[in-house]
């Protein structure tokens, strides 16, 4: 990994901190996307403790927020010549439904939208520093969970935890469609489930879930842990051909019968460019 730049969202906590910190101990240069500005700082300073001398660098996003997810991206693309590695990881679950600016349900702006513009904002980097890899966070909680065309913004009968199953449905049908459009660029786009990881996700969700995950943590396995796919898939040269898989514990799995329908893959492709306002359906 020595040289090679990785940007990741999500590293200011969790299995994207510790996958963060191991990639840098590798010798890769991160480049962080983050929204605390104290967070961010820390983060920063343990990067530069594991490895002196490399030049981490933090770009700050809202990523819930179109504006600033394009603005970040723009930072980006003007200080790095090349991207080696995107790792799209950040994440919530809220247990109250809120629409964004943007006139977005909130989960599903942060979990797919974010991923989704991140990566076309940075297409041009990513293609031109070829072999390249995206890496998406996805989880086996979209196992049960079907996509409502009608109501992607969840407008009827919200419940957090449903509306979180298909966020992360749309993270593998949309990494199945990337890699689909992007066969023959020389970039690879993969997911995974990292496990259930006693993080401090869907902490400060709200309502009931929230007591609910903080006491079924005991039984989750250690961020460390949780981590170790992240890496494998950034990193490993096992994968390095690679693309349009779903994987845990760094071994490719078959995901949910929706998780695999091409045409709801094509159809959430079209919508999120036109609420993305990005302009690429043909590509
Ligand atoms: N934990 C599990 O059991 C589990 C299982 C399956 C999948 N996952 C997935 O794993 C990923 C990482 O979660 P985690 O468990 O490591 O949880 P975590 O410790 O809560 O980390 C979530 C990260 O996402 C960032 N984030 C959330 N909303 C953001 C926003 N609007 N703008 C910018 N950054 C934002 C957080 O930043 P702040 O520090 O600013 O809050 C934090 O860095 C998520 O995609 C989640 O869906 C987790």
């Amino acid at each position: 990994m020595q040289g090679k730049v990785i940007v990741i969202t999500g590293a200011t906590s969790g299995i994207g901190q510790v996958a963060a910190e191991r990639l840098a101990g590798m010798g890769a240069r991160l480049v962080l996307v983050a929204r605390s500005e104290v967070r961010g700082r820390a983060v920063l300073a343990r990067l530069r403790e594991r490895a002196p001398g490399v030049l981490h660098s933090i770009h700050y996003a809202d990523l819930s927020r179109l504006v600033e997810i394009k603005r970040a991206a723009t930072e980006i693309a003007a200080a790095e010549r090349r991207i080696d590695i995107l790792i799209n990881n950040a994440g919530a679950l809220f247990a109250s439904r809120r629409v964004t600016e943007d006139g977005l349900e909130r989960t599903f702006a942060t979990n797919h939208m974010a991923y989704v513009v991140l990566t076309h904002e940075l297409r041009e980097r990513l293609i031109a520093s070829a072999p390249a890899r995206v890496v998406n966070t996805a989880s086996n909680a979209h196992k049960g969970a079907r996509l409502d065309f009608d109501d992607l913004q969840s407008a009827h009968g919200y419940r957090g935890f449903k509306v979180y199953r298909r966020s992360k449905l749309c993270n593998i049908l949309y990494t199945r469609e990337l890699a689909r459009r992007w066969a023959g660029t020389g970039v690879t786009v993969n997911c995974f489930h990292p496990g259930f990881v006693a993080t401090s996700f869907a902490e400060q969700s709200g309502g009931l879930f929230s007591h609910i995950v903080r006491m079924a943590k005991t039984f989750a396995i250690s961020p460390e842990e949780g981590a170790e796919t992240i890496v494998y898939l950034a990193s490993s040269p096992e994968v390095a051909h690679v693309s349009g898989r779903y994987f845990y514990k760094c071994r490719p799995i078959t995901p949910s019968k929706e998780a695999l329908d091409d045409a709801a893959a094509e159809r959430l492709w079209l919508e999120s460019t036109r609420l993305g306002s990005l302009g690429i359906s043909d590509e």
